[in-house]
């Protein structure tokens, strides 16, 4: 059964990335849906042949999708979409951004792919059954302390308490660290994770999309993902920090006490 789901998305995620990748050099209109918070015509052509693929398959099962929201049903199945993460990147050629697909059997993330059309790598996880990279399993990083870590963030789009928070981790990690990279593209930062590319990331208000198949990707290669305070992390979190583990109570440390 999760074998055929995650083969759904699979295909779907191939599917998608053919259409992102041969739009490229036309994106149609461009769209702000708050300050600069990008959606392309593409976004959306993109969820449609998404949700269209799960439909063949699976035509009485809920699905979120950032651009066209819930379709809730009876189901205890859910499909959450994010058609194009990094659309930033996209718009501005910056070939960092990806599909994400993830299936949840009430709230459980069973399968999980993330494709990243550019670089034709196909991130893959199922419950249990570890995580993939174009068929190679993942495992995290075994770097084992924050001083030797490479990091990774994004930041709100809104100004407020979250974005002057993260400016002061960013600046307090950079110090700390090996460096914290802004890649802009939450599910493909947490498949970096994932790949021991990153040692740990961090962020903000992400929605269920960005990180529903990333949390999974981490937790199939043996890393640790929480909110903020360490507890368990929910899709609906509005905090996600996701390390190797082995560094992660030193990143809680420094997200509860910023400038220490
Ligand atoms: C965005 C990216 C970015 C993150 C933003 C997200 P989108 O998703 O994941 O890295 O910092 O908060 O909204 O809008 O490109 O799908
Ligand atoms: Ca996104
Ligand atoms: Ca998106």
């Amino acid at each position: 059964m999760t074998e055929t789901l995650l083969e759904t998305a699979e295909i779907a995620a191939r599917k998608a990335g053919r259409y992102i990748m041969a739009s490229i050099s036309d994106l149609g209109q461009v769209d702000e849906k708050g300050r600069a918070n990008l959606v392309t015509s593409v976004d959306r052509g993109s969820e449609k042949i998404i949700i269209t693929e799960i439909r063949k398959r699976y035509p009485d099962h809920a699905v979120l999708a950032e651009e066209s929201g819930a379709a809730s049903t009876q189901s205890d199945f859910r499909w959450v979409v994010d058609p194009i993460d990094g659309t930033t990147n996209f718009v501005h050629g910056y070939p960092f951004f990806c599909v994400s697909i993830a299936v949840q059997k009430k709230e459980e993330t069973l399968a999980a792919v993330v494709f990243d059309p550019f670089h034709d790598e196909m991130f893959r996880a199922m419950r249990g059954k570890g995580a993939f990279l174009n068929h190679k399993p993942l495992s995290v990083s075994p770097t084992p302390q924050l001083s030797d870590a490479l990091l990774a963030t994004g930041f709100p789009y809104r100004d407020g308490q979250s974005w002057r928070h993260s400016m002061a981790l960013f600046q307090n990690f950079y110090a700390s660290t090996h460096g914290v990279r802004r890649d802009g593209a939450a599910a493909l930062d947490l498949c970096y994770v994932a790949a021991g590319r990153f040692d740990g990331f961090w962020e903000y208000d992400l929605n269920p999309w960005d990180v529903a198949a990333g949390i999974l990707m981490v937790q199939e290669a043996g890393g640790k993902t929480t909110d903020f305070q360490g507890q368990t992390s929910s899709i609906h979190d509005k905090q996600i920090l996701a390390s190797n583990g082995h560094i992660h109570a030193a990143m809680l440390e420094s997200i509860r006490s910023p400038s220490a």
